[in-house]
């Protein structure tokens, strides 16, 4: 299958080639996937950043241990989730369902209800935790149809979240920097392109009850 020779392909990147840059349809591509990810109740409380700008990545690159992928990949990914869900977060989500499904607003009421209810039996670090889990769905479809456009990709949790969300000015906005992402080209001299994919084999993995 198609998909699988492509999950073989990728490999979590160490070294881009900075030359390389990614078409700009590829990379609609790309957002359009995340765009599409599933998440709870559909509220993609969330927001992605798709940074290009020199100057911010060589910022950000000392927050990242120092990882060259921040500077060197054509873009980098920021994944960021609002730490709080707040009953605005869910009244625009009603309101965008029912323009989208031509729905009157007044029927979906107690859905909202529903939602705000089960929200408010949330403390604040579960909110937070909650929200951010939502965002590793979108980074595992990026990663997805990356290697299907074999554009190479790095998942990336390397990095100080405070010092992001402080360079990129996420706290005042109600934001955290989740999960990152490198997207780009390898380099011919990244030696971990030629590793074998170590994974755990189907046994151990699955379990047929
Ligand atoms: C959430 C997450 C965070 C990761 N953080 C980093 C990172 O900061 N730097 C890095 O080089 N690789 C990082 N990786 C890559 C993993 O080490 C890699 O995906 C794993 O070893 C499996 O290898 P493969 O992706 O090449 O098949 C991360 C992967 C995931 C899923």
């Amino acid at each position: 299958m198609e998909f699988i020779e492509s999950l073989n392909w990728r490999y979590a990147t160490k070294k881009f080639d900075p030359s390389k840059k990614i078409k700009q349809e590829d990379l609609e591509t790309i957002k359009e996937a995340v765009r599409l990810s599933a998440s709870s109740y559909g509220l993609q409380l969330y927001k992605v950043l798709v940074i290009e700008n020199p100057e911010i990545r060589e910022k950000l690159k000392p927050a990242s241990w120092g990882q060259s992928q921040i500077t060197d990949a054509s873009q980098l990914i920021v994944f960021c989730n609002y730490t709080d869900v707040t009953d605005e977060h869910i009244d625009d989500y009603l309101q965008l369902k029912a323009e989208t499904q031509d729905l009157e607003l007044e029927g979906l009421k107690d859905y909202g209800s529903m939602m705000k209810g089960s929200m408010a039996g949330y403390t604040d670090s579960q909110k937070n935790q909650w929200t951010a889990k939502q965002t590793y769905i979108a980074l595992g479809n990026l990663l997805a149809v990356c290697s299907i456009l074999r554009i190479d990709a790095c998942p990336m949790e390397g990095f100080d979240p405070v010092k992001y969300n402080e360079i990129l000015g996420l706290t005042e906005n109600g934001l955290n920097a989740s999960v990152i992402a490198t997207i780009g080209y390898r380099s011919e001299e990244d030696k971990t392109q030629f590793l074998k994919k170590v994974r755990k084999p189907a046994e151990a993995l699955f379990e047929a009850i």
